[in-house]
Order: C-alpha cells, then sequence, then structure tokens
C-alpha cells in the first residue's frame, strides 16, 4: 500500500513515521510513505503557497495552484507506475496516456479525483475518522492526504480533488499533519503482514464492538496489586471467558454508546443460537464484529456483512420476512445514493436502481424467502447449501498431515499463504468462482493458503470475505495424499486460534467435500441456507 501526503512540514511527517512499527513494514516494502511538498509546486517567484481570503476574515488560505500541481504530480505517478505493472490489476488508477494532449491528461487525471485515487483532506469538518474507515482506507493501492494549514484551502481545489472529508475529532489542531499520521498509523496496522502475528488487529479494541480487556505482564505483584489469579491458571476456557466479563464491565464504563450496540449484538446472536448449525454465518458475522445489523426483531435478523456487502437475512414468517426485504432494499438504495457517480454507475442511473445494482448477493436461511427476492431483486442464481461447523473447542491433531515447522521433507507438505504468483494457479484450477478479482483479493488479504511439496503448490484453500472456510481444491496429481484433510485442519485450528468457531458451506451435489467434513468432526446443519446471487 502507498501513501502520499501533500504537505508544507514533509519532515515532520517522514520522520513521525519512519520509526517502530510503520517505519518496519515501510523498510520491509509492504508500505511506501512519501511526503510530497506543496511548496516545491507553486508557481509564485517568492514560493508563497498562501493569499488572503476575498470577503475578508481572519489569517490566510493555502491557494488552489500549488495544491492542484502537487496533488496532479503524484496523481500522475501512481498512473504511471500501475501501468507499468499491468494495467488489467489498477482498476483504481486512470491512467495518463503516454504522449497524449495536455488536456486529455488534465481531463483523465481530474477524473481520477471523481473517486479513483482516493485523496483525503484531514479537516475537523470531516466525518469521524474509526476503526472501520481505517479498514475500508486499507484496500486501497494509493491513498493521498491532503494536509491544510493556516486557515484553510481554497474550496475549488477541494471540490475537483477530494474524494473523503476526514476528522480525527471533535478539536482543532494547527495542521492536518499530526491527522494524517494518526490515520496513516490506524491504516497500515490492517496492512497484511505489517503487524508481526499475522493477525491483522482482528482480536483487539473495537472489533465485536468491545474494547479491549486489562492486560498484565511480570511481576505477579506490583506496588502491593497483584495479577488476578485466573490469568495464572492455564485453563483457556476460564481466561477466556475472564477477559470477556471483563471487556464487557470495561466497555460498559467508559463507553455506553459502544456496549449499547454491542448488546444488541448479543440479543440478535441469543436469538440466532436457537438454530445454531443453520444461523452460524449469521452468529460468527456478529461475533467477530463484521455485521451490521438492519433489522432485528426476536427471531427475525437482517445483517450485512460489513466487509464484502452481502445481505443476510432469517425470518419465522412471510410477513415479516417481507418487511425485512424492504428495509434491505431501502437500505441498498440509499448506499447507492451515497456513491461518487463512477464508471460501474449508468450516468444518472443511481437512484431508481440503486437497490438492485448494489445487492451482489443476499442469504436466505428459509425456502419461503426465495421467490419474494427472485421477484424484487433479480437474484435468480440460488445456491442451496449446508451448512458444516467444527463444534469442539479442541484443536485438531496435526501428526501425519503437514509439517508445523515449514521445513518440507518432501512427503509431508507445509501449508502457507498465498502469493500473487498463484493466482493463476488458483484460477486454472478453481472454477466454482469465476471472479478472478475476488481471489486475487482473498490472496492480498493472506486469506489463502497452500499445501506445498517443495516449492510445488499441490492444493489451495481459503477464507471467504465474510468468513466461512472454502475454495477446497487439490491438484489432480496430488489427490489421495490426505492433503485435503491437511488444508481442512490447518483452517479449522486457525479458526480456533483467532477465537472463531470454523464453519464452512457445502452443496448437497459435493459429496467429496461433505466426507472429509464429517471424518472431521463437523456438524452439518438440518436445514439449508440459500445463496441468491446475479447470473453470471
Ligand atoms: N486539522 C486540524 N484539526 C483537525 C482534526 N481534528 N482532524 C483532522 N484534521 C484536522
Amino acid at each position: 500500500m502507498n501513501f502520499h501526503i501533500l504537505t508544507l512540514f514533509p519532515d515532520m511527517v517522514m520522520q513521525g513515521l519512519s520509526q517502530s512499527i510503520i517505519g518496519r513494514a515501510a523498510e520491509r516494502g509492504l508500505l511506501s510513505i512519501e511526503a510530497v511538498n506543496i511548496r516545491d509546486y507553486t508557481k509564485d517567484k517568492h514560493k508563497k503557497v498562501d493569499d488572503y481570503p476575498y470577503g475578508g476574515g481572519a489569517g490566510m488560505l493555502m491557494q488552489a495552484q500549488p495544491v492542484y500541481d502537487a496533488w496532479k504530480a503524484v496523481g500522475d505517478r501512481i498512473a504511471d507506475r500501475a501501468q507499468a505493472i499491468s494495467p488489467q490489476y489498477a482498476p483504481n488508477v486512470c491512467v495518463t496516456p503516454q504522449g497524449g494532449q495536455a488536456q486529455d491528461a488534465r481531463k483523465q487525471t481530474d477524473q481520477a479525483a471523481l473517486g479513483r485515487i482516493r485523496t483525503v483532506y484531514v479537516t475537523p469538518q470531516g466525518e469521524t475518522f474509526s476503526q472501520q474507515k481505517a479498514k475500508e482506507l486499507a484496500r486501497e493501492e494509493d491513498v493521498i492526504f491532503l494536509c491544510g494549514h493556516y486557515e484553510g484551502i481554497d474550496e475549488r481545489v477541494l471540490e475537483e480533488i477530494v474524494t473523503d472529508y476526514i476528522s480525527i475529532g471533535d478539536y482543532v489542531l494547527t495542521g492536518g499533519e499530526l491527522p494524517a499520521m494518526v490515520m496513516i498509523d490506524a491504516i497500515s496496522r490492517m496492512v497484511p503482514g505489517v503487524l508481526n502475528n499475522g493477525e491483522s488487529g482482528e482480536t483487539e479494541s473495537f472489533e465485536g464492538d468491545l474494547l479491549e480487556y486489562p492486560q498484565y505482564s511480570r511481576p505477579e505483584e506490583w506496588h502491593g496489586k497483584s495479577v488476578p489469579e485466573v490469568l495464572l491458571s492455564g485453563n483457556r476456557r476460564m481466561i477466556d471467558a475472564w477477559r470477556r466479563k471483563a471487556a464487557e464491565e470495561r466497555t460498559k464504563e467508559r463507553r455506553p454508546d459502544l456496549y449499547q450496540k454491542y448488546a444488541r449484538g448479543q440479543a440478535c446472536i441469543a436469538a440466532l443460537e436457537k438454530q445454531k448449525l443453520l444461523h452460524m454465518d449469521m452468529i460468527e458475522l456478529l461475533k467477530r464484529g463484521q455485521a451490521r445489523i438492519l433489522f432485528a426483531e426476536g427471531a427475525n435478523i437482517c445483517l450485512q456483512d460489513k466487509e464484502s456487502g452481502i445481505y443476510f437475512h432469517t425470518a419465522e414468517d412471510e410477513q415479516t420476512g417481507h418487511q425485512m426485504l424492504k428495509v434491505l432494499g431501502e437500505d441498498a438504495a440509499a448506499e447507492g445514493r451515497s456513491y461518487v457517480q463512477t464508471a460501474e454507475m449508468p450516468e444518472g442511473g443511481v437512484a431508481d436502481d440503486a437497490a438492485q445494482a448494489n445487492i451482489g448477493a443476499i442469504v436466505l436461511h428459509q425456502e419461503f424467502m426465495i421467490e419474494p427476492v427472485r421477484e424484487q431483486f433479480g437474484l435468480t442464481n440460488t445456491m442451496p447449501c449446508s451448512q458444516v461447523v467444527y463444534t469442539k473447542r479442541e484443536k485438531l491433531p496435526i501428526t501425519g498431515l503437514y509439517r508445523a515447522d515449514g521445513r518440507s521433507d518432501g512427503e509431508l507438505p507445509v501449508i502457507r499463504p498465498l502469493g500473487m504468483e498463484h493466482l493463476d494457479t488458483v484460477a486454472l484450477h478453481y472454477h466454482e468462482i469465476a471472479d478472478r478479482t475476488y481471489v486475487a483479493g482473498r490472496i492480498a488479504k493472506r486469506a489463502m493458503y497452500g499445501a506445498f511439496l517443495g516449492e510445488e503448490l499441490a492444493g489451495f484453500v481459503g477464507m471467504h470475505t465474510e468468513g466461512s472456510i472454502g475454495m477446497l481444491h487439490i491438484l489432480p496429481e496430488y489427490r489421495g495424499r490426505k492433503l485435503g484433510k491437511a488444508l481442512e485442519t490447518y483452517m479449522i485450528n486457525r479458526c480456533l486460534e483467532r477465537g472463531y468457531t470454523p464453519y464452512g458451506q457445502v452443496t448437497a451435489e459435493n459429496g467429496t467435500s461433505k466426507k472429509l467434513q464429517e471424518s472431521l468432526g463437523l456438524c452439518c446443519s438440518k436445514s439449508q441456507v440459500y445463496w441468491l446471487e446475479r447470473e453470471p
């Protein structure tokens, strides 16, 4: 991921971001950070970048010209780099034509401002920064931050280049550099590989709407205060329970607003757990802090997965089911209208068809809702599947399946994350998902794992955006060597380490997968869930 900071104080930004975890990630090539001095782009012979505001008023304003030229220089560099790498992997970037007219180039880069290269103006007048926003921005390849000074920036340039106005809180600082650094820090730790433990910050404050529990280190006693005894017990279950309770109490006391949200989620989980296997997808979304609740009345619940945008729907009766579809449609339409006009949206056509255009998939938990959803949203591709859930807490044994030490002995495979160099192999062998970009995205997120025999990729598995284990495939020449079992075991144990309940979804015709799940002790739901998507 690449950060570009437009500033009058490049040294301040670079010094702040060259240390510790972010500095190390930049050294390892996981991030690149450049500070661009806006002053270098002024056409004023005295290097001036500010002037008085029309209409009078206190202070000076940053002028449009140097800000625009600095931004355009960065935009053009991003476009050139994207084109050099591969135009097909640069969907977020407008490419300036080589040797084209200056006017053309200008038009193209202007287009980039209309929602393509994310350009964040850090300002107390923006929406408040959040963990969710950090996650969203971490999905971008490039983000430009514009740091204001003096009394602000000429509105006309902001209109042309800014895609997001973001504040770090309701207080005013002397400039945008510190807020930009705060945001870059929070975004960077969401980038796969930046945190050493590879956990990408999934189990911390603000995940699952709970603050983090208190932590203790040596010595056992300090200033007469002892470490809570349960933490010395070695009993994982008791420790987890203690931590959850402590996190709840802390959240209730320090952030009652957040606690309310958490309590609503807990009520949904309790209702869904009455049919636990059937609802495992929705339960896990809620537990992992990935769900947006659209509707919740008893066991009638509609959620949206914040990561993929997919909707999940479960209803006790048809009437309430319809009522929920109305809410869902309105939600999708509203989301459509909030989009900046982009290439994917037909010109002027966002309002009427916004709901349809914005619904990628709806997952239903009752058969009686299939027809209404087909009719209302045009999602006619129906895939029924059973949920398979690993309900135990103990990890599965790995002896004879794969080498945990990462040293391949030619007999047993080593399991490690796939890199982009494996995308072609995955696309060639795995046909369930036609969308190559989806697989590329999963690889980029380190959510796909391969079984390697020596350097040969023999099979792979992944975690879908919404959290289920899937995409399991063994290359034909390596079948019959328990590699499927090895990969599935690896994923189950990985989920358990993160405190997740491992689950997947299998179609009725996939007998091989069903058999494998059963042999590993997974339980299968009696009723099915129905994935409804648009015809490919
Ligand atoms: N610039 C000055 N104060 C700010 C704030 N609170 N957030 C973002 N940018 C700022």
